[in-house]
């Protein structure tokens, strides 16, 4: 299956649909369901020091039979860590890498300017391939920015019908940052609502196709999750066809503010 790409601002491309891992434990189960992603014609996979499940993610690409280039490997800074050189060295250690193609600041953590600088150098050095964030507001891009020579190439936050977040994505597209959609299924948790059941009738779709769809729209990268390989085949499949104006128009008014994860809003 041929994957969209979309243009970092390193210049390096990034498959638009990725396979999200977060709370697919233990590791044995994430190499399965890594496995299966790939299988399936995922080339993009997101994990994270805090996901617990590195190891497995890792034994996947090992166990693949895919050139690593072809893969597209994203791993995540935990708040916790002080030394950040060492938190990345200690996740290529577990995921059995060289380099990461994309490491995340997860949180916009209290000491985010000085463990941004060091992502920088870890950046310059050729371990993390690009550096971005997640979980960042236009209020601490910004002051990123302002502080900071490297513009992050990625903002991953929760992003669906029920959360868009218009301002943040639109902030993003002004600044070359591309935004990452986690929990674009909102959890699981809005698959029957009326007006997205609907339009996946209209589309004969399901109604997690219709999820992801929309932000492959709205110029995002994806990356739905699942344990279930018919499922994991299923969110990929989705290049096939566009959602209309009207239709867009009528998802884009589902915004409810809907948080399923995280808010973080008020993160000083
Ligand atoms: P499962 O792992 O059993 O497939 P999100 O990515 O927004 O966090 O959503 C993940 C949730 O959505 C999981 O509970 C997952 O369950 C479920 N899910 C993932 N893909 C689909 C799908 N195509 N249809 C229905 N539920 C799905």
């Amino acid at each position: 299956m041929k994957q969209n790409t979309l243009k970092l601002n390193t210049g390096a491309s990034i498959p638009q649909l990725g396979f999200g891992t977060w709370q697919i434990n233990p590791s044995s189960r994430a190499e399965k369901a890594t496995l299966a992603a790939f299988e399936a014609g995922y080339r993009h996979v997101d994990t994270a020091r805090v996901y617990l499940n590195e190891k497995g993610v890792g034994h996947a690409i090992k166990n693949s039979t895919l050139p690593r280039e072809d893969i597209f490997l994203t791993t995540k800074l935990w708040r916790g860590e002080k030394n950040v050189a060492k938190a990345l060295d200690k996740s290529l250690k577990r995921l059995d890498q060289d380099y990461v193609d994309l490491y995340l600041m997860h949180w916009p953590q209290d000491d985010r300017i000085e463990a941004w600088k060091v992502m920088e150098q870890l950046h310059k050095d050729g371990t993390a391939k690009a550096i971005g964030v997640s979980n960042f507001t236009v209020r601490h891009l910004t002051e990123l920015m302002e502080q900071t020579d490297i513009v992050p190439a990625i903002n991953q936050v929760e992003f669906h019908p029920f959360l868009y977040q218009k301002e943040l994505l639109e902030f993003c597209n002004k600044h070359g940052i591309i935004v990452e959609a986690y929990s674009p299924l909102a959890h699981g948790s809005k698959l029957a609502d009326p007006t997205i059941v609907e339009v996946a009738t209209h589309y004969d779709k399901s109604p997690a196709q219709i999820m992801i769809r929309w932000a492959v729209e709205h110029d995002m990268v994806v990356i739905p999750k699942s344990k279930n390989p018919e499922r994991i085949a299923q969110n990929l499949d989705v290049l096939d066809f566009k959602i209309d104006k009207n239709d867009m128009a009528l998802l884009d008014n589902l915004n409810e503010d809907l948080r399923t994860c995280w808010d973080p809003t008020n993160a000083a």
